[in-house]
């Protein structure tokens, strides 16, 4: 077992990521000084999961306005403003960068009579709070999801929503470290996730290397291991749930979904309470990335279908409130009816 690697990192005033297109096989880090560079390492995915693009994104903010004018607010805002409209470009599903753009655009608001320097110094102090939030975060989820396991259960999970999608422990993931602490034998089966293969390179990774018992299986395997008896309950994590319970997930979410309802098996859902989004109303409403076709095609380095044929590749898809069991969050255990259930969460 070797030490946790560490998804993101805020050291001499610059952002460090570790570089996920390059795992398992290399582990490099990558530093970040400006907003350009934070929008890119999001797009092309060296830093993903919906609660690490929120913290990296809260980073970028504040590496956009490290050098605007101090002279006015005025002139500071349009700054910031401009920096935040195109860093939310860089992925439209996961809500969690939106709430991390806002958070930081209303402590610039709010402290607007500051001197600009000041105001700068209180933007990077919320970018680390909000680093540090999620940890704790992660680990309450993983506390109240440990409520619902028993020790020698086998668990399916599907895509990364593990460490290396959030700061620490992961949300999906957060019972199965916290089990291994406390002796527990949860056997994982970790679905392979084409087409950006999260589920292998990233979750067998993470979960191997903390010496947790781990199966990769493909996709297409996840019907015969349910339909085997061998698993007891599903954990995934979402990339935005709506305010009537609706999930969106990687793509293959919504198939693990059905197969769990044929085959009686509790499908949760674990967010933290950034990723839920009240604003929008039901899964219809949640923006889905589509993404390159050559990452279903040429995914392997070869091209594995002609180049020039037609290709879908929705990055997520969304999971109708009423295939998951319960969502799970560090404020509690949220059930149906969840429309009413997930607002009294906020209220
Ligand atoms: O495209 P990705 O890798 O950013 O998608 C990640 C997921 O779908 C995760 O399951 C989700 O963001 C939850 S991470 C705690």
């Amino acid at each position: 077992m070797t030490e946790q690697l560490l998804t993101i990192q805020w050291k001499n005033d610059k952002l460090v990521l570790l570089d996920q297109t390059l795992l398992p096989n290399e582990i490099v880090y990558n530093e970040y000084e400006s907003l350009e560079s934070v929008w890119e390492a999001i797009r092309v995915m060296q830093v993903r999961g919906a609660p690490a693009i929120g913290v990296a994104a809260a980073y970028g903010v504040y590496l956009g306005i490290k050098d605007a004018p101090e002279t006015s607010f005025d002139a500071f805002w349009e700054v910031m403003q401009k920096g935040t409209d195109y860093l939310a470009t860089s992925r439209p599903t996961a809500v969690n960068l939106f709430w991390a753009i806002d958070r930081m655009k209303s402590v610039a608001i709010d402290h607007k009579t500051l001197p600009i320097s000041h105001l700068k110094e209180r933007l990077i102090e919320e970018a680390i709070e909000i680093h540090h939030e999620d940890e704790e975060i992660n680990k309450q989820i993983g506390e109240n999801l440990l409520g619902l396991l028993k020790d020698g259960m086998g668990v399916l999970t599907h895509c990364n929503a593990g460490a290396l999608a959030t700061t620490k422990y992961g949300t999906a993931t957060s019972p199965m470290y916290l089990a291994k602490e406390r002796g527990w034998n949860l056997k994982v089966y970790a679905d392979e996730t084409r087409p950006r293969l999260q589920g292998s390179t990233l979750t067998a990774f993470e979960l191997y290397q903390a010496g947790i018992d781990v199966t990769v299986i493909t996709d297409s395997m996840a019907a015969v291991v349910m339909s085997q008896g061998k698993i007891d309950a599903i954990i995934v994590g979402a990339d935005r749930v709506a305010a009537n319970g609706d999930v969106a997930n990687k793509i293959g979410t919504l198939g693990v979904s059905i197969l769990a309802k044929n085959y009686n098996i509790p499908f949760y859902v674990a967010v933290p309470t950034p990723t839920i989004d009240l604003e929008t109303k039901t899964g219809k409403d949640i923006p889905i990335e589509e993404r390159e076709k050559e990452e279903v095609i040429k995914g392997f380095g070869a091209y594995t279908a002609p180049a020039d044929v037609a290709v879908y590749n929705p990055a997520f898809d969304v999971t109708p409130a009423e295939n998951v069991t319960a969502i799970v969050t560090e404020k509690g255990i949220v059930r149906a009816p969840f429309a009413e259930n997930l607002r009294a969460l906020f209220a």
